[in-house]
This record gives structure tokens, sequence and C-alpha cells, in this order.
């Protein structure tokens, strides 16, 4: 029924002609044009074809489109053989028709971006060795009409680079995956607690000193060592060059600094800035204090807000920059005499009242500079913000639409759709703070479903999918990046879809035009990608595969390690025993089992520290198993934590956690071993703690375990501890 009024259009030929050279098969677009039609006629690409563009503005399209098509370039139209780009203003500035006969490739577009688009999709009728910039001469390109235009003008990508900081040949590499897919923005978060990324000339320490942690900086470091000084910024430079690479992509950066919460590596840098009062988390407990927001109510902030902002402004030529507004911790101001006076002065008591004085102050500073604001939801709850604002709804469905219900323009990016930080399945590795998120979950964001009143949807500008970097850190050095590839494709695939308009069918759909042809595309493209798991089936003593697409599949026996390609259903009566897994040119699912594979056992055991427990996290909850436990302090050299347990313990594999379960690099033991003890006494170091972790591989039968801090923790409030998981023998 909700698919009633696509406009798509796709009429296969039946008889193809063999086509010649280096062929593409079915046509198979993402994000699914608006309309396209499918004929016989197919151009080939050859070396004396010539790419003809009269328009001087599209000369840096025509630059990009020479890095990936060995053609020569000419003003004038030859009588055939050539790819033509030509501007038509009848047409939005993001429309294209894109027209391929025997004779030529037609371009007409309305802007730049149109013409941007029309080549992307001309890249996909194309074999995907386009994306190496080393296709092989000729190439046929698939014979078809389309005509296309996106729905929302906003379709962006979030990238926090101040968790992590990401390197600018990686952000430029970013920059080309999201332009394949037409995303046109780049949201680049920039400031938060953790870091401070962009060179400010007039405030230089700003970078130099929060654009590091650890060693000497006065950031604590947040990956756990605490003399190896890590981080980076960009240079004005930098960004300028990235700004201009991503404008030649038709990607419009528009940056984030987040503020007044999230602020910490600003406050560290300037602790003037902070609220009137000293910290007592400090002196009680030697704690990290996580004061984090900027003092509302003393004048000389804005002075230096807006030296910092006016040099954001000339560096970005976007109409918004991102001026937060998320998690604001109210506490601190309620605890400051100043910004408490002003509440009570103005007879409010709720801090996003404080907050709205704050935002607004920001944007008659943006103003000055030609700029709007861009800000998240929660800035929108002081009930007072301007509407010149655009709202980055990033919270739950229903506050996208309580947004929208007050008359917000709005970027919707609710998490549970459209986060990419979190887990893609159960099992696998990344946090998981709400729930898993898949490619899928994206794919299905669906406003009718989700009871969106349809007079708000003009309020919609658009979507964006966010990768948030706190866990990234932990991946370490190459690994990260593969890592970011897996979290972020093909989930922002569905991100195009969504953003395009979500021309195609339902999930089968996508999911065929996926892997049919977009996972070569991506594959070339070099990005590491996530492949949605095959299912696992037990029956009548049976375990098999539902295959879902064209992978290679592959399973280990975990008792002996043996590693095979799964071609048949294996007959066992210990389903447990085997991870399954599918590959496709260096891109992995993760691995996947039969449910009795993550069954644990919970024998009786007590668990004792030398560190205090926080009693409302007391350390009696371990045998309660899947409890989490805290301390009330972080950890000293020589801090241990007992499990005693009852009956001796056999098992295949048992896990200790001693960090927040889905950040692992906060609140953690960072450095520290673990002890087993067959007899409750005498005890064996047999493994280090990584990332506050420890998985035990076949352990023999012990009575006890003990893990054991090996350096004072500088920062951290306390340690969080999760029940141990045992996995029972085979
Ligand atoms: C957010 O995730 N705090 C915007
Ligand atoms: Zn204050």
């Amino acid at each position: 029924m909700k698919r009633l009024l696509l406009a798509m259009t796709i009429i296969f030929a039946v008889a193809c002609s063999a086509p010649k050279g280096n062929v593409a098969a079915e046509v198979a677009i993402i994000p699914q044009p608006l309309s396209l039609v499918q004929h016989n006629n197919n151009f080939a690409i050859t070396p004396s074809t010539t790419l003809v563009c009269e328009a001087m503005e599209l000369a840096p399209l025509v630059a990009y489109t020479k890095e990936y098509l060995a053609i020569r370039t000419d003003k004038s139209l030859p009588k055939s053989n050539y790819i033509s780009i030509t501007l038509d203003n009848s047409l939005v500035e993001e429309e294209y028709k894109l027209s391929v006969s025997t004779e030529s490739v037609k371009i007409v577009a309305g802007g730049y971006g149109g013409a941007f688009n029309g080549m992307q999709t001309l890249f996909q009728l194309l074999p995907s060795e386009v994306y190496t910039k080393q296709m092989q001469l000729p190439a046929t390109v698939q014979g078809c009409e389309v005509q296309d235009r996106p729905k929302f003008a906003y379709r962006g990508f979030m990238l926090d680079v101040a968790r992590t900081f990401i390197e600018r040949d990686n952000v430029l590499r970013y920059i080309d995956y999201i332009a394949y897919h037409k995303i046109n923005k780049l949201h680049w978060h920039l400031a938060d607690n953790q870091g401070w990324r962009i060179e400010i000339k007039s405030h230089p320490d700003l970078a130099k000193i929060g654009g590091f942690r650890g060693g000497d900086s006065p950031l604590r470091s947040a990956l756990g060592k605490w003399n190896e000084k890590y981080g980076g910024y960009y240079t004005q430079e930098e960004i300028k060059e990235i700004v201009a690479y991503a404008a030649q992509r038709n990607i419009e950066v528009i940056p984030e600094i987040d503020l007044p919460g999230h602020s910490e590596a600003l406050l560290r840098v300037y602790p003037e800035m902070l609220c009137n009062y000293t910290n007592d988390e400090l002196s009680v407990n030697g704690g990290y204090d996580a004061r984090n927001v900027v003092c509302a109510t003393k004048e000389s902030n804005y002075r230096i807000l807006e030296e910092i902002l006016s040099e954001v402004c000339a560096l970005f030529p976007s109409k918004h920059i991102h001026i937060g507004g998320d998690e604001v911790n109210m506490s601190q101001w309620q605890r400051c005499p100043d910004c408490s006076a002003w509440l009570k002065r103005n007879g409010y008591t709720d801090g996003h009242k404080l907050e709205s004085m704050f935002i607004s102050r920001i944007q008659k500073i943006l103003a000055k500079y030609g700029k709007s604001s861009s800000v998240w939801n929660e800035a929108a709850k002081g009930g007072s913000l301007s509407k010149e604002a655009l709202v980055y709804s990033w919270q739950r469905v229903e506050d996208c639409k309580e947004v929208l219900s007050r008359g917000y323009n709005t970027i919707l990016m609710p998490q549970l759709f459209f986060y990419y930080d979190m887990r893609q399945s159960i099992h696998e590795n990344a946090p998981i703070w709400r729930e898993a998120v898949d490619v899928r979950k994206t794919y299905s964001f669906d406003f009718a479903e989700l009871g969106f009143a349809p007079e708000t949807i003009a309020l919609v500008k658009g979507f964006e999918g966010a990768y948030w970097s706190e866990y990234l850190l932990s991946q370490g050095g190459d690994k990260s990046l593969d890592f970011l590839d897996y979290q972020c494709f093909p989930r922002l695939c569905a991100l195009a879809e969504q953003g395009w308009g979500k021309n195609g069918g339902e999930w089968e759909e996508f999911h065929t035009r996926l892997y049919s042809r977009h996972y070569d595309r991506m594959a070339d493209m070099g990005l590491r990608f996530r492949i949605t798991p095959p299912v696992v089936k037990y029956e009548d003593g049976l375990l098999s595969l539902e295959r879902i697409d064209n992978s290679t599949l592959y399973y280990r026996d975990d008792a002996t390690g043996k590693v095979r390609r799964y071609k048949k259903a294996i007959r066992t009566d210990k389903p447990a025993k085997y991870l399954f897994w599918a590959e496709y040119r260096g891109a992995k699912s993760p691995e996947v089992a039969h449910l009795s594979h993550y069954e644990t056992i919970q024998p009786k055991v007590k668990l004792t520290s030398s560190m205090p427990e926080n009693p409302k996290y007391g350390y009696g909850r371990v045998s309660e198993y899947y409890m989490k436990m805290r301390t009330t302090r972080t950890c000293h050299k020589g801090d241990w934590l007992l499990y005693e347990f009852e009956e001796p313990v056999e098992c295949r594999a048992i896990e200790f956690c001693v960090r927040n379960y889905h950040m692992p690099i906060t609140r953690l033991i960072h450095s520290g071993h673990i002890e087993i003890s067959e007899d409750g006494k005498n005890f064996e170091r047999v493994a280090d703690l990584e990332f506050g972790a420890v998985r035990l591989i076949n352990p023999h039968p012990f009575k006890a375990a003990r893990i054991v801090c090996n350096e004072t923790a500088i920062g951290g409030s306390d340690i969080r501890i999760s029940a141990p998981l045992i996995y029972p023998k085979y």
C-alpha cells in the first residue's frame, strides 16, 4: 500500500545483445533514482571518448571525472563517442537527466549538484572498477534513461573527530565515500569533552593543548595510557583544503563546536570559563571532575566565544554553524551562584531557560557573521529557541515529532535508526547503549509507520547518519579505520536511500541491489564494509545456514579452531560449537552461531575488593549475574577484585570485564592482570587485561580468580564491574 505512489519505473530489456568489453551487469543504483528505464543501447567508453562540458562552473567536476575516467576533454561536441554535461535552468539545482545511447552519454543538470549526481549515477552504470581509478577501457555503460532528483535537500553524515582524532587523509577518504552515495553534507563534530580539533589563531592553545590528551596535557587520557600523549587537530590551511575538496564533490561541510555542554576540552584550556564554584569531587575522593559546561552568565565568555566563532565562520562557507546544545549538565549551572541567580531573577527553575538564553546570545554572534545556527534538539526544550535554527533531532522518534510539531526545520537522525556507533547485532563488537541498529533498521525508517503527522513532514529538511567515535579509539591503529568502515557501511547506503526519498522497494529489493552490485562497488572503493550475516538454523541434528546473498560462507569449529568453507549442513549434537560468517572481497559479516553458543552458567560466587563498593551497586549483585557493580573510587596500583566460587569452575571460556560495559575506554582498570587459583589460596598470573577486559579460554578448573591493578589511575571516578560470563564445556 505505502509504495503504491512510487514514481520509480524500471523496465528491463528482455533480450540484451551481448555487450562488448568490460561490462556492467544489471542496473542497481544506490540510492534508487526517481525514474530509470533500462534499454539495450549501451555506450562504450574508449580511450578516444571525449568529455564535453562548456559550462565554466562545472570545471571542478570535469577535473574530478578525469581522475576516474581516462578520457579526453573538449569544449565542442564531436559527432559521436562523447559524454556531455550541460546545464538547464528549468531543472532544480540537484536534479539531472541522464541519457545513454550507442552514440553518447548526455547529462543535463540544474546546477553543479545535479551534474555531480548525474556523474555518480554514470559511475554506477559502469563496472565497479571505476572506483579504483584504473578501469580498463573499453568499458560499457548500461543503456538507460534516468530522470532524477533528491527528495530532501539535506543528506548528511556526522563524523565525530573530537573523541578520536581522524587524520586529514581519512577525512578526505570519507568525503569520497559519501559523495559516491550522493550524500551532500558533512557534519563535522570538531569539539567535545575529549578534544578540540580546529586551529583558532586568536586562541592557539585551544588546539595545541586541547587537541591532545595524556602526558603533560591538562586533558587526562581517555585511552588509559596516562603518560602517552595522543590526539591531533586540523590547521586552518587543512580545513580550507578539506572544505574545497568536499565542495568539488557537492558536499557542504558544517562544522560543530559543541556548546555550552560537552565542552571539557575548551574548559581545560580556559578554566576561567567554568561556573563560579570549586569542585568538591576532586577533594573528596581524588576523582576526575567532569565539569564540562560553559558558564552562561559570565560576560567575558561571550567575548571569547565570539573570537573563536568568528574564525569558524570565516573558514566554512556553510550557511549553518552547528553550536551543539545537547546533554547540558544543568546541575553545574544550578551550583553556580551567578547562573542560579539569573534563573531566580527571571522566575525560572528549569535550566533549559538558561540554555535558551545562552543559545540566543550565540545566535546573535553568528548572525553578525552572516550565519544561522544548527542545534541538537535539547536546545529547543527551553521553549524560546528562534525559528531560524535548524534542529537536529537525535533522541527518540517522539522527540523528532515534538520538534516538528513546534514548527522547527528539522534534520531527522533518531538514534535507533541513524546512530552508527551503535552495535549492529547483539553479539558483535561495538557499544550498544540503546539497541542494535543495522542497515535494515536504517532502511526501515518510514514516516507513516512511525506515525509522523503528514503536515509536519514539509519541515523535515533531511536525514543524517552519525558516527560517534568514543569507541573507535579502543580499536587501535589501522584496525580503527576498518572498524569505521564496518560501522558506517552499508548503513550509510540506507541513509542515502532515505535522504533521496526511498524510491526503492521493501528491504529484500534494497538488499538485492546492495549485494548484487554494490558489494563490488564498495570493495573497489576500498571499504571494509559489514555484510549482513547468514541465518543459523538447527533442526533434527542438522546445523545449517540460510544463504541471503552472494558472499562466501565459512565456519569454525570452536573446539579445534579449524576453519572451513561452508557448503552443506553439518550433522552435530553440539550446535554451540560452530561459528559462521560471510566474506566478500575483504568485507566480513559478524560471526553468528546457534543460540546455545551464547548460553552461560551461573555457579555460586562471591566478590570482594580492596576498593570500597558503591552501596547502590554493591558487590553482592555478582551472584545474580548480568548485574553491574561499582566501586566508589578509581583504582590504585595493587588494588584487587577477588571472585571466589563455591565449587571449582570448569568451563570452556570465562570473561571478566572491569570497565564501563558500553564504553570500554572509561571507568576501567586499564592496566592490570588476572590470576587464578585451583585451591583458592595459591594464585597464578595467567593473562593481562586489555581495555579492562579479559577472556580466558579452556582454563584449568579454578576456585578463585583475582584481578590486580598494576597502575594507579589518574582519571576516573569509579570502576564499573560486570559479573563474569562463564561458558560451559562443549
Ligand atoms: C548526542 O548524541 N549527544 C547528540
Ligand atoms: Zn555559571
